[in-house]
């Protein structure tokens, strides 16, 4: 499975900019976990940029969402490790994530809303102008962003060991890295 073949099909499916836009996002951090646990990044970009592909169908559905998406990656013939790790990732079913890449997903993607809030706080609402300090800062003060839970971001370190600053540093990278793409 190619990530042309993926992005044409998440494209079919998702039509608000937003949403694709966070797509984008998740999959340049899940590239970015990859090569920092030596994993394979092309795997890994692609469960990134489809894992909220129902997410517009499933919008009045949230016991819905994921298994939908899930469902559509399997019969399109997307690798097992990628179903399975869209489908565990919303948090509601309580999956208990097993693989490295299932845990990675489930605890990460979360972080991307608060880093694009972030931004939009700039003088120049760039990606550029964003420290780890100032995220980190974001992350302690519940009322920014509330609807970023802090509580799964908490536990990558115990699911995939690594520190707030850490995981906040090579996410704030990836993201800069794209940033035209994210339009920021
Ligand atoms: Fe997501």
């Amino acid at each position: 499975m190619s990530r042309d073949i993926a992005w044409q099909l998440v494209q079919e499916k998702v039509h608000k900019d937003f949403t694709l836009k966070h797509l984008l996002a998740s999959e340049a951090i899940m590239r970015a976990l990859a090569r920092h646990f030596n994993q394979d990044e092309e795997l890994w970009g692609i469960a990134g940029l489809v894992h909220d592909i129902d997410w517009e169908q499933t919008e009045t559905t949230p016991e819905q969402h994921s298994l939908i998406g899930a469902e559509w990656l399997k019969q399109a013939g997307f690798a097992p490790d990628i179903v399975e790790a869209v489908r565990v990732h919303n948090h509601m079913h309580g999956i208990e994530p097993k693989t490295l890449l299932e845990k990675a997903l489930w605890c990460a993607e979360e972080l991307t809303g608060l880093i694009v809030a972030c931004a939009f706080v700039q003088p120049d609402k760039k990606l550029a102008s964003v420290k780890t300090s100032s995220v980190k800062k974001k992350f302690k003060d519940k009322s920014f962003a509330a609807g970023v839970n802090r509580e799964i971001i908490s536990k990558c370190e115990e699911m995939i060991g690594l520190t707030l600053d850490q995981l906040i540093e090579i996410e704030l990278k990836a993201m800069q890295a794209i940033a035209p793409s994210l339009g920021l």
